[in-house]
């Protein structure tokens, strides 16, 4: 399967909120993807498109000094388990490297196999434990962190590629953000 990654776009987000609503117990709302895509300085979001320009997948964060703090990363249930959200945290990874940062940080809940499992695979460990932290549920959350960037963003994967994953301007330059979707 071949995959664009772009920078993400209004017009993408009737795409982007139908694969939110049935990814997270509480989707973030439109307003919450329009703050950062309009005024979120800090905010670096991406699609990933397939051959017939479709969004598949999309990934959020906020770049902030050294460090990426992702929010928020889903991929269309038809295709997940290909690889998508593997290219969309690489791509992350070398958006962070152009732009100097350290490390790469992240929450999850610890229910999240899945996720767990895909963050391990590229390189995270956990480093906290944050009890509660999903206040919608109560559930507790895995703090995981990746400080080694080069070697995510170098990493190679079978079955799935990607073009665009050139320069990336950013979707604006750097503050806080929304609670993470997780
Ligand atoms: C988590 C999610 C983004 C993974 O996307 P994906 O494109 O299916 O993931 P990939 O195909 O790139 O898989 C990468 C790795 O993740 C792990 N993984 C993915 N799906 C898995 C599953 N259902 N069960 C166990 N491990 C899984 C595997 O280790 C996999 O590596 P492998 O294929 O080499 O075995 C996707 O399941 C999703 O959108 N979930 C709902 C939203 C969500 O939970 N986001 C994370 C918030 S923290």
């Amino acid at each position: 399967m071949k995959i664009t990654i772009r920078q993400m776009r209004l017009s993408d987000l009737d795409e982007v909120l139908a694969i939110e609503s049935y990814s997270f117990p509480t989707p973030w709302k439109r307003s919450m993807y329009e703050h950062d895509l309009l005024r979120n300085p800090y905010a670096r979001f991406f699609v990933a498109l397939n051959e017939q320009d479709e969004v598949v997948g999309y990934i959020g964060g906020w770049f902030v000094y050294e460090e990426c703090h992702i929010g928020t990363i889903a991929v269309r249930r038809d295709l997940r388990g290909r690889g998508i959200a593997k290219l969309l945290l690489r791509h992350v990874a070398r958006q962070a490297l152009r732009e100097g940062l350290d490390y790469i940080i992240l929450e999850v809940r610890v229910s999240n196999q899945p996720a767990i499992n895909l963050y391990r695979k590229l390189g995270f460990r956990q480093v906290g434990l944050r009890k509660g932290y999903y206040t919608d549920t109560g559930e507790d959350a895995y703090l995981m962190m990746n400080d080694n960037l080069e070697e995510l963003a170098a990493m190679e994967f079978e079955g799935v590629s990607t073009s665009g994953d050139g320069e990336e301007e950013g979707n604006n330059q750097r503050s806080g953000g929304q609670p993470a979707s997780g």
